[in-house]
């Protein structure tokens, strides 16, 4: 299926180190709080936009059981943006694990994003779309309407999402290009099946957790010495803030009504296995965990290898996707001249 005229976006997935958890607005989207990110390299989402002749839109989504209800309201939603424009045929593949921890909605909903604005506005590239009246910000403002940290996908290296003083004062934005620090994201997916909460849902119940408020006092801070340990290329200083970071996000989530708890027994067993490791073979290597059961563990590039093997003969049973900071989102479009 490569009929002209299509567009093609591979959009990264990204993982958080400050994250982003709980609303002040749904419809808005606009978060409790700040959140920091590193874009991947590895683990992207591939979208074709085609015109369609069928009356209606759809979204194929390669190697996943799923209608995609939220995609198909999106693209409603970005048609209305651009003022008007044909139905689409989407055909989406991701190269890793979809919805456990690996944030595929992030990269599913960039790429979608892209895929269909180009594809209405006739864009090739980044260039065009700017001409179009999308520059990159607002693309991911569109994105991130249709899941929080999609937005974040929009820009290669490290990425803040502000929060603002208002809904509408929301900034995104690259804080770090992608060369500025090397660092690896060793994805030890413990199980590819599917979670039982999607984040969405999880999100709306973060207010109920009594951690939620002391969290969010003192956001601010780490937010600040996660910025300056990225700026000084300091993993040591950075390590513990995101581990403290994912263990606080998940209790918030383990003390929230209706609670959710991501972690598996492997889970568990995985983030042992790094604290000895740390303490008894020098590991300088970080974990960090989304709304899943599967660990990301940060360390430097140079390093990666020589972890990929301990994790490996330690749990030869489980994958792992050696991922690294990315450059950010591709566009491609193809029109009949
Ligand atoms: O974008 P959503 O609604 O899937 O929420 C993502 C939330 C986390 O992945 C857990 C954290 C983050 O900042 O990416």
């Amino acid at each position: 299926m490569s009929q002209l005229p299509f567009t093609q976006a591979i959009a990264p997935s990204n993982i958080a180190f400050l994250k982003y958890w709980g609303k002040r607005d749904g419809v808005m989207q606009w978060p409790a709080e700040d959140s920091l990110s590193m874009t991947l390299a590895v683990a992207t989402t591939t979208t074709r936009a085609y015109f369609s002749a069928d009356g209606q839109d759809s979204i194929e989504l390669v190697g996943l059981d799923d209608t995609n209800s939220k995609g198909l309201k999106h693209l409603a939603f970005l048609r209305k943006e651009v003022g008007g424009g044909a139905y689409l045929k989407l055909h989406s593949s991701n190269n890793f694990p979809a919805s456990c921890g690996i944030a595929s909605s992030a990269s599913g909903f960039a790429a979608l994003t892209l895929a269909a604005i180009a594809a209405w506005t006739r864009s090739s590239n980044f260039r065009d779309l700017e001409k179009a009246g999308f520059p990159r910000e607002r693309l991911a403002h569109l994105a991130r309407l249709g899941s929080g940290s999609a937005g974040r996908s929009l820009w290669g290296g490290f990425v803040h999402w502000e929060a603002g003083p208002a809904p509408t004062l929301q900034k995104l934005h690259p804080c770090f290009a992608a060369n500025h620090w090397p660092l690896s994201d060793l994805i030890i997916v413990v199980s590819d099946q599917k979670k039982p909460v999607s984040s969405s849902e999880a999100h709306g119940s973060a207010w109920t957790s009594p951690l939620f408020a002391p969290r969010l006092a003192g956001l601010h801070e780490r937010r600040d010495a996660m910025l300056a340990a990225i700026a000084d290329r300091n993993l040591s200083a950075l390590g513990p803030l995101i581990e403290n970071e994912a263990l606080e996000m998940h209790s918030v989530m383990m003390t929230s009504k209706p609670s959710a708890n991501f972690w598996t027994k492997e889970t568990e067993e995985m983030l042992v296995w790094i604290r000895q490791q740390r303490a008894h073979h020098q590991m300088n290597a970080w974990f960090t965990i989304d709304a899943g059961p599967n660990i990301h563990l940060i360390c430097s590039s140079e390093r990666a290898d020589k972890y990929q093997t301990m994790i490996a003969e330690a749990f030869p049973h489980v994958q792992i996707i050696r991922d690294e900071v990315g450059n950010g989102p591709q566009l491609e479009g193809y029109f009949p001249k």
